[in-house]
């Protein structure tokens, strides 16, 4: 093979690449702040944990898309213009029939799915997408899982609200106050999380000026990868496995020397214990302690805590001065399983949730104007010296 002679410069005054854009601050957010440090996430002024003790879904969802907390009287006209929206386009049920039909996974069914939600809004403008697109989420995720069940997707129940519908579309049963302000603590908590990739990935679509349901379906295509929301499946998985308390230690230690990952564990951004991982293990102890029929999830958790102790010991001892902490995604597992979420629904969950947060980024970037575009710094080489196909 003959190899053409070239030449690699590279200037020596370069700023450091930055590869996974740390510390980079690529936009101005009134949405969300994540104090990593402490260990504090505050969204539009109020701390994570007041939103997800005291606000309904619908509430923080119009904090977020209109930068206020809805009057009753915004808040009902919201959550009425929500209801309207939810029905899905007829194209989307065929499609979702169809990725059924081949057991397409949840997430890249959610992802077509998303793409046709704005099917019978043609010129209705961004406000009405967008309500489609917060509304339709939740509808298209339980009836996708009714479908792969071959079941008949359920309507949903105008007088209902979104976390309760969605359960209700979900189990084809009205949901229990309690589960369903679960639910609904968990969709809050993972509404908004600064410039997250999924996030970084709608501002970066709907800064190109294309629209509202390709940033949207982007976002899934990011939060799809466990590094980001595929992480809760897989830490369920583990405790699972784990089984016993006593297995803990000398399972992740294994694990670890393997050089494997602990998922539910680490954050770019957090170096403490994810707010968020309090949150939602608060929610599900007290989920899990109303019911006296509940006594395996009760159990449950009490492993999930053992693995998580033992899993951030061992992290320290691994991974020295990394602060690996708990992260969203364990919590989320040990929740979602106890409302009775197969696994492979809880990253379609995620997204439910998030979608507020995705449109409210997309509304913000839109503002600017700017387009995102950063550089890159070319490390191949300069004037190569062509060679014809059949001479190389
Ligand atoms: N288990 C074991 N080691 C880990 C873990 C983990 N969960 N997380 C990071 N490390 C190690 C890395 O191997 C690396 O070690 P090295 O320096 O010896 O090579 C070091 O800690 C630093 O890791 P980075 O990859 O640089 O950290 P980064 O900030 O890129 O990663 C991430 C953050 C992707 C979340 C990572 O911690 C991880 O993979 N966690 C497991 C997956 C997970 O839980 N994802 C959900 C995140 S929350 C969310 O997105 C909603």
């Amino acid at each position: 093979m003959h190899v053409a002679e070239s030449v690699t410069t590279a200037p020596a005054t370069n700023p450091p690449v930055r590869a996974g854009l740390e510390g980079v601050i690529a936009a101005e957010t009134r949405l969300s702040e994540v104090d990593g440090a402490h260990g504090k996430l505050t969204i539009a002024g109020f701390p994570v944990e007041v939103l997800a003790a005291r606000a309904g879904f619908e509430e923080v969802a119009y904090l977020l898309l209109y930068g206020a907390l809805p009057t009753r009287t915004q808040l009902d006209a919201f959550a009425t213009t929500l209801v309207e929206h939810r029905p899905l386009p007829a194209p989307t049920l065929a499609l979702l029939a169809a990725a059924a039909q081949r057991s397409v996974p949840p997430m890249d069914a959610l992802r077509m799915a998303a793409g046709t939600f704005d099917l019978d809004l043609s010129d209705a403008g961004d406000d009405a997408v967008a309500a489609a697109l917060l509304a339709r989420m939740p509808v298209a995720v339980a009836a996708y899982a009714r479908l792969l069940q071959d079941a008949p997707p359920v309507p949903p129940d105008p007088t209902l609200g979104h976390a309760a519908n969605f359960l209700y579309m979900l189990q084809d049963d009205v949901p229990t106050d309690a589960a369903a302000r679960a639910l609904e603590t968990y969709l809050i908590t993972v509404v908004d999380h600064g410039l997250n990739a999924s996030t970084f990935a709608a501002r970066v679509i709907i800064a190109t000026r294309s629209d509202l349901v390709s940033a949207v379906a982007g976002a899934l295509g990011a939060l799809k990868g466990p590094l980001h929301g595929g992480a809760p499946g897989p830490a369920l998985d583990m405790v699972f496995e784990i089984g016993d308390a006593a297995r803990a230690e000398p399972f992740l230690r294994a694990k670890l020397d393997r050089g494997e990952r602990l998922m539910g564990f680490g954050h770019r951004v957090y170096k403490v214990r994810d707010p968020r991982a309090d949150v939602l293990s608060r929610a599900a102890q007290e989920l899990f302690a109303i019911a006296d029929a509940q006594d395996a999830n009760r159990q449950l958790y009490a492993l999930t805590r053992a693995v998580e102790e033992s899993a951030v010991t061992l992290l320290a001892e691994y991974k020295p001065g990394r602060n690996l902490q708990t992260n969203v995604e364990f919590y989320t597992a040990l929740l979602l399983h106890g409302l009775g979420l197969p696994t492979d629904l809880f990253t379609p969950t995620f997204a439910v949730g998030r979608t507020a947060g995705w449109l409210a980024h997309c509304r913000e970037q839109q503002a600017t104007g700017r387009l995102i575009r950063p550089s890159s710094r070319y490390v191949g080489a300069f004037d190569t010296p062509w060679v014809e196909v059949d001479a190389r």
